[in-house]
């Protein structure tokens, strides 16, 4: 059974280039190494951006994507943002169809609860020297098996803010590109070294209000409210847009997004860090200045937990069409 979030090793890769104004037809490779320009623009100024999503094995055999458009739609807006060019849908989606099928054999079983991890990723391939956008470009997709996202599942972690921001209050927080996570390298050594599992960022204009930790949102229970943060700087969820939904229509709850003051944390019954990877996962503390917020409920977590693993590995059906079946 794979176990954590790591790399597991893959079949087939996919790979395709951006050359002379269009994206090319792409190949499967038995390689995760690629021959690369030292001076390529992903290596020098960072001009890379990526996506995450799962592929799930249902109980009667067949292979699960959970809102592959939706990856889409947000990898198009980091392109955008990052001066790379846009690709269709289809040529997307073909794309991660092609590479699941080729690892469909990699997909944990229904029983194991684990998932294959694909990680679309586009990077500019071009050298240069002075800061500008590469013209050549690589799309590569890599699917491997994996567990849970933080060391022990569904058990509580413990996150800590920190002074240092992972994106600036304009910049690049809303997407998702590989500067944040570097920015985000350093603050999450500091918090582990003290017995964090992560950081909790503030808004990095104020530091005062909550965005989100390192690799997912935020979502708050208090009373029949799920609450999570509003800010420029946080990555849009796929994970935290799906919980909205099904807050709403299956268990009743009111949704709200505003922003959080980190002192309103007092007042929350639950909180809960949700991704791709984590799934939903409850946080029992958060420390912030000198003081310990703490939480040991997670009832309504654990039900909408339930209820997205149950759409995610086709216990039930949902009414949204987020599940694609191969
Ligand atoms: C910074 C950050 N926030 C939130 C998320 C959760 O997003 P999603 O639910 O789309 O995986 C991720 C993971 O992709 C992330 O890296």
């Amino acid at each position: 059974m794979v176990q954590g979030f790591k790399y597991h090793g893959t079949n087939k890769v996919f790979y395709s280039k951006y050359e002379n104004g269009s994206w090319q037809e792409g190949i499967l490779s038995n390689s995760i190494s690629i021959e690369l320009s030292v001076l390529s623009s992903a290596i020098q100024y960072g001009q890379s951006i990526f996506e995450g999503l799962k592929a799930y094995r249902s109980k009667d055999n067949r292979i699960l994507l959970f809102r592959p458009d939706a990856n889409y739609e947000r990898f198009m807006t980091s392109s955008e943002r990052l001066l790379i060019p846009r690709m269709t849908k289809s040529y997307f989606l073909d794309a991660i169809l092609k590479v699941v099928d080729a690892n469909r054999d990699l997909v944990p079983s229904y029983e194991s609860k684990g998932a294959l991890y694909i990680r679309p990723f586009i990077i500019g391939t071009e050298s240069v020297l002075g800061v500008r956008s590469s013209e050549t470009f690589l799309f590569g997709i890599v699917a491997t098996p994996v567990g849970s996202y933080f060391k022990d599942g569904f058990q509580p972690i413990r996150l800590t803010t920190t002074s240092y921001d992972r994106a600036a209050p304009n910049g690049l927080g809303h997407v998702k590109v590989g500067a944040n996570y570097a920015a985000s390298l350093y603050p999450k050594k500091l918090a582990t070294k003290d017995g964090f599992d992560d950081c909790l960022y503030l808004d990095p204009k104020t530091h005062s209000k909550i965005d989100e930790t390192g690799a997912t949102n935020i979502i708050g229970i208090k009373g029949n409210e799920m609450i999570t943060p509003q800010s420029n700087s946080i990555l849009p969820s796929i994970t935290n847009q799906s919980l909205q939904i099904l807050a709403k229509d299956y268990l009743n709850l009111k949704v709200k997004k505003r922003s959080i003051k980190i002192n309103e944390l007092e007042l929350f019954d639950e909180l809960g860090a949700c991704g791709t990877a984590a799934v939903i996962t409850p946080i029992k503390e958060v420390y912030h200045d000198g003081h310990t917020y703490q939480f040991d409920s997670y009832v309504i977590l654990h039900k909408l937990y339930n209820l997205l693993q149950s759409i995610q590995y086709g216990d039930i059906k949902e009414p949204y069409g987020w599940v694609y079946s191969l």
